[in-house]
């Protein structure tokens, strides 16, 4: 006979473990499903985020940046190293351990709170009164019925036609963040979040690092005056080759690399990599749920259509993550993973869209919430801008982190916070006041009477919410 739950998730990336592990501590009797098997051929919790995506990508992050501090940045605080070497297997082996005690820590989540952790790949097979769902994995195949279910799917790499990906000479994320040496020519296509990330991991340790990108503007998405600085920060001082208005042409592989001919401002040309990053965005994951056996509606993008609470258009089923509308980052899809287990449970519950941080883990980091000041612009809202940078801050220049600002927009009428954009190290913690203040439809004035630390970096916020009323004090 089949097994009965209240409620099952299928998927146990960071909106699926979330929701399950939620509505356990509401009282339901809870199963995920999820398929993910790690390189090892084991099935591993945590999905994208854990395994290949936010986790292992930030790991590298610190391993790079760290060397680079040691080579670039040390000797300016009196402390000479000769004969820094890295050790990339070391640094992956360090990578993999914290993935690995990660995605064990959800199964003891998982324990602890009684989930039913079900191996296989999962899809909706019949619609009623509850719902039937087949369950595919290493053991055979079983059925289990549900009285809700929440989908958590998640997404895939978007492939490029003619660019067969092996991850080995052509690699998606999985590929680029397991490199065994560093390519002394690594090609990426896509100036995206994960183009600017690894592309940083890999010149921090000696790859000549080049970026095709199709977009005639870098960092369309960010406030312009941090593209700005970006582009200056990241080309010129760091010598990441960045090219625009890139078009991909043909894609060999061969012996010695693989070669990409494309075409930009420039006219056409080509050039050999040793290794090639794709990364020009993901799609949903919504084939193989059994949506057309229960009549589940897929939008034209291939995102399973969802209300603002993450209802789908059968009842009791929700679908929650990047398998939906909205950002696709983990912190959004965990929080509609609580979203969904309490309305199941008739509690209230939302997700505001407007008010969901990004941040892109470069050095300096980049981190926003909000409106962008062109958006603003676009939408004829009037504002004022309150722009500081982190140059005269008293922790940044003894931190040797002087670079950045944080600009901050607010309407020019009720002085309400619209947007905030940090371009600096920390921004990644420092964007959390903004969250904060932005729920609480703080004021500019708001983050301006509030004490700020001193000395932090958290000061030049405060300094930037001074500075919309032109009254910022140390600039
Ligand atoms: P996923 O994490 O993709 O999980 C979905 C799970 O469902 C997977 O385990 C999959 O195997 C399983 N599954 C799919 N279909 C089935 C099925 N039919 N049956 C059973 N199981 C199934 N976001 C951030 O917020 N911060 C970051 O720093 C960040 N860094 C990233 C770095 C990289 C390199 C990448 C690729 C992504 C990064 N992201 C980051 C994005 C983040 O990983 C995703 O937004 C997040 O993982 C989405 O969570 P999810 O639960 O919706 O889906
Ligand atoms: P992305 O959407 O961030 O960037 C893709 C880039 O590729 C864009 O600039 C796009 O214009 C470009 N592009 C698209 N087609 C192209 C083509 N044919 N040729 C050249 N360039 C092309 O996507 P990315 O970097 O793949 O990351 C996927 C998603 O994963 C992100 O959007 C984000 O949601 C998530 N992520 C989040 C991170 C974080 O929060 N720090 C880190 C990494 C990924």
């Amino acid at each position: 006979m089949a097994q009965s739950f209240d409620v099952v998730v299928i998927g146990a990336g960071p909106a699926g473990y979330v929701a399950a592990i939620r509505a356990a501590q509401l009282g339901f009797s809870v199963a995920c499903i999820d398929n993910w098997k790690n390189a090892k051929g084991e099935y591993a919790l945590g999905g994208t985020c854990l395994n290949v995506g936010c986790i292992p990508s930030k790991a590298l992050l610190c391993s790079s940046e760290n060397f680079e501090r040691v080579t670039h940045r040390f000797a300016t605080h009196g402390i000479s190293v000769s004969g820094a070497r890295m050790d990339v297997k070391k640094m992956q082996a360090r990578k993999d351990a914290i993935v690995a005690q990660l995605t064990g820590g959800i199964q003891m989540l998982f324990r602890k709170n009684k989930v039913a952790w079900l191996k296989g790949r999962g899809h909706l097979s019949a619609a009623g009164e509850r719902y039937r769902i087949e369950v595919a994995g290493a053991s055979g195949k079983e059925t289990v019925d549900a009285a809700n279910v929440i989908i958590a799917t998640g997404s895939t790499p978007r492939e490029l036609p003619g660019v067969p990906v092996d991850n080995i000479l052509i690699c998606d994320n999985v590929g680029a963040l397991a490199f065994r040496e560093v390519p002394r020519r690594l090609g990426v296509v896509g100036a995206g979040v994960i183009g600017l990330e690894l592309g940083s991991v890999w010149r921090r340790l000696g790859a000549k690092v080049t970026i095709l990108e199709a977009l005639p503007t870098f960092l369309a998405a960010c406030d312009d005056a941090v593209s700005k600085e970006a582009w200056k920060l990241f080309t010129k001082e760091q010598g990441l080759a960045i090219r625009l208005g890139a078009k991909i042409g043909k894609v060999t592989p061969d012996k010695k690399g693989v070669k990409v001919e494309f075409a930009d401002g420039e006219g056409e040309r080509s050039i050999e990599f040793d290794k090639l990053v794709v990364s020009v965005g993901r799609v949903p994951n919504s084939a193989g749920v059994g949506a057309e056996s229960v009549g589940l509606k897929i939008d034209e993008g291939g995102f399973i259509d969802v209300d603002a609470h993450c209802k789908t258009n059968l009842p009791n089923v929700y679908a929650i993550g990047d398998v939906v509308r909205g950002p696709m980052l983990a912190h959004k899809g965990m929080d509609e993973g609580v979203m969904v287990a309490e309305h199941i449970a008739s509690q209230a519950g939302h997700v505001n869209l407007d008010v969901i941080p990004w941040v892109i883990y470069t050095a300096p980091e980049i981190a926003w919430v909000g409106k962008t000041e062109q958006q603003l612009k676009a939408d004829g809202t009037a504002y004022r801008i309150g722009q500081v940078p982190y140059l005269a801050n008293g922790r940044a220049l003894g931190q040797d982190e002087t670079t950045g600002f944080v600009k901050v927009l607010a309407d020019a009428k009720t002085d309400r916070v619209l947007g905030v954009h940090i371009i600096s190290s920390h921004a990644s913690e420092l964007i959390a006041e903004a969250v904060m203040a932005m729920e609480f439809r703080a004021s500019s004035e708001d983050v301006a009477r509030i004490c700020h630390a001193h000395p932090s970096l958290s000061e030049v916020m405060h300094e930037a919410a001074l500075a919309v009323d032109k009254r910022a004090l140390h600039i």
